[in-house]
């Protein structure tokens, strides 16, 4: 690998404010101690101020997993990009439980991810198929133009853990659609896969081609477990 993976924890929508804190305290030493790859977490937007002030200063950026499409306003309930400004550095967009929950379309995801670069929060682009890929080129020449202030999360939603079960794509379709993702966007991109990775099967994603590193779902909420990932990842050669 010519640059460290990245790894995005997404706790969805799991830990308190206690349970935050009691994550970080489990998991800080092994993340700060974790040189092999670049890591960002994204968490619920409470446990935002908690995760920024434990982290700060260390190796660990802090994200968030949803923004509102609109600035300001009479908007009850959401909560803006301005009002992450200066909070996070990442942020998750069209994450496919967003579509299936509660009804996002692809023209919002393309009003965030213009709102997000305006903002220079990177935002961490979620694509379930080479379609959806063709339906946000459509919709905005944003994604093409900003290729490298993105990062794409190949994440086929079949793939993503349910209940207590891991349920992988395999590493040889994950790294082919990826690949073929990223040659529909021209470009060297940051290509992450998403679904079910964990500390015994991140190896076999990460070391394939196409694949920049990963978005971590449920293996994220647990401390030792997501620590266990980075220790596996030291095993990866150059691919
Ligand atoms: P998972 O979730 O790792 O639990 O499959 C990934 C995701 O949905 O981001």
């Amino acid at each position: 690998m010519e640059n460290k993976p990245l790894v995005v924890g997404n706790w969805k929508a799991t830990k308190t404010i206690e349970e935050t804190i009691d994550w970080v305290k489990k998991a800080k030493r092994g993340l700060e101690e974790a040189k092999k790859a670049d890591i960002v977490l994204c968490a619920p937007f409470t446990s935002l101020p908690f995760l920024v002030s434990l982290f700060q200063d260390t190796n660990v950026k802090v994200g968030a997993q949803d923004v509102s499409k609109f600035k300001k306003g009479a908007y009850t309930g959401e909560v803006t990009v301005e009002m992450l400004d200066g909070l996070v550095s990442h942020c998750i967009v069209g994450h496919s439980e967003r579509r299936k929950y509660f009804g996002e379309t692809d023209d919002n995801v393309i009003e965030k991810v213009k709102l997000l670069l305006e903002f220079k929060i990177t935002p961490i682009l979620c694509v379930s198929d080479l379609n959806q890929l063709n339906s946000y080129i459509d919709r905005g020449k944003e994604i093409i133009e900003n290729y490298d202030k993105i990062v794409f999360v190949y994440e086929p939603p079949n793939a993503i853990s349910g209940g207590d079960a891991y349920r992988p794509d395999n590493p040889e379709d994950a790294s082919k659609n990826a690949g073929l993702i990223g040659e529909k966007l021209g470009k060297k991109v940051v290509m992450l896969y998403g679904g079910s990775i964990n500390s015994e099967n991140v190896v076999s994603f990460f070391s394939k081609p196409n694949i920049d590193g990963g978005l971590v779902g449920q293996a994220s909420t647990y401390p030792d477990e997501f620590v266990r990932i980075f220790d596996s990842i030291k095993l990866i050669g150059p691919k």
